[in-house]
């Protein structure tokens, strides 16, 4: 399918909003992919569309606000119908996230989606992960956790502030470490080693994706669903 203009985000993000029908209870992403998706979804509901939006970010819900869409908890509705957000790298249905520092967050609701679909450009898609993992750390067990993490194979940066001095303190409050383990040959066994670490509240590879939509330069959209 051929859309215009030819930015690979926007023909992503906005394509993948039109999965989304009335009534739907909505995940909403983290992102500049994503945020075409929000913004598409925004325009749907100034058209009558009924939606509800879960946001995974003080970035998402201040967008989705913005743009009409009625906001509301996982607490109210701990089942959403679908998830669209972005991704910083994908490889065989697994992504990396958190490059937003939102993945704790992007995860819950992930999780909590019936389908859960990734959003991104045609530069994410690789054969193999090889993107830095990141980490949300409770700032006590920062020196736990590299120590964990070097004897995953891992080397640790914490992640610092652009326009703040000092880390980046997630939505959550906590710091960011950036994970970096080379190529990653077998994702789903270091999810499981990450995940036993203590101190990290969550790490950013997703393991559940369902469709991928790649937005191109061209300004065609490919589609990857999960069989
Ligand atoms: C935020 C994320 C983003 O979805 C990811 O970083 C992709 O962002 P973008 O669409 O701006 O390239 O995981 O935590």
């Amino acid at each position: 399918m051929k859309n215009s203009p030819n930015n690979p985000k926007e023909v992503a993000g906005r394509q993948a909003a039109r999965l989304v029908k009335d009534n739907m209870v909505i995940g909403l992403g983290t992102g500049s992919t994503t945020a075409y998706a929000i913004k598409e979804m925004g325009r749907l509901v100034a058209e009558g569309l009924h939606i509800l939006g879960v946001p995974t970010s003080y970035q998402s819900a201040f967008l989705a606000t913005e743009n009409g869409i009625p906001l509301t908890t996982l607490d109210e509705h701990p089942v959403l119908d679908i998830d669209i957000d972005g991704a910083d790298q994908v490889a065989n249905f697994v992504a990396i996230k958190g490059g937003g520092a939102a993945h704790t967050r992007e995860k819950i609701v992930a999780m909590s989606a019936k389908k859960f679909v990734v959003v991104a450009d045609e530069s994410k898609m690789s054969n193999a992960l090889s993107h830095v993992v990141p980490l949300e750390v409770i700032p006590f067990a920062r020196k736990l956790v590299e120590k964990e993490v070097a004897q995953l194979g891992g080397k640790t940066e914490v992640r610092m502030g652009i326009s703040k001095d000092g880390p980046v303190i997630s939505d959550n409050g906590n710091f960011i470490l950036d994970a970096d383990f080379g190529e990653i040959h077998d994702p789903a066994s270091l999810d499981v080693a990450i995940s036993q670490c203590t101190g990290i509240v969550e790490h950013g590879i997703f393991m559940n994706l369902d469709v991928v939509y790649i937005g191109k330069k061209d300004g065609t959209v490919e589609i990857f669903e999960k069989s």
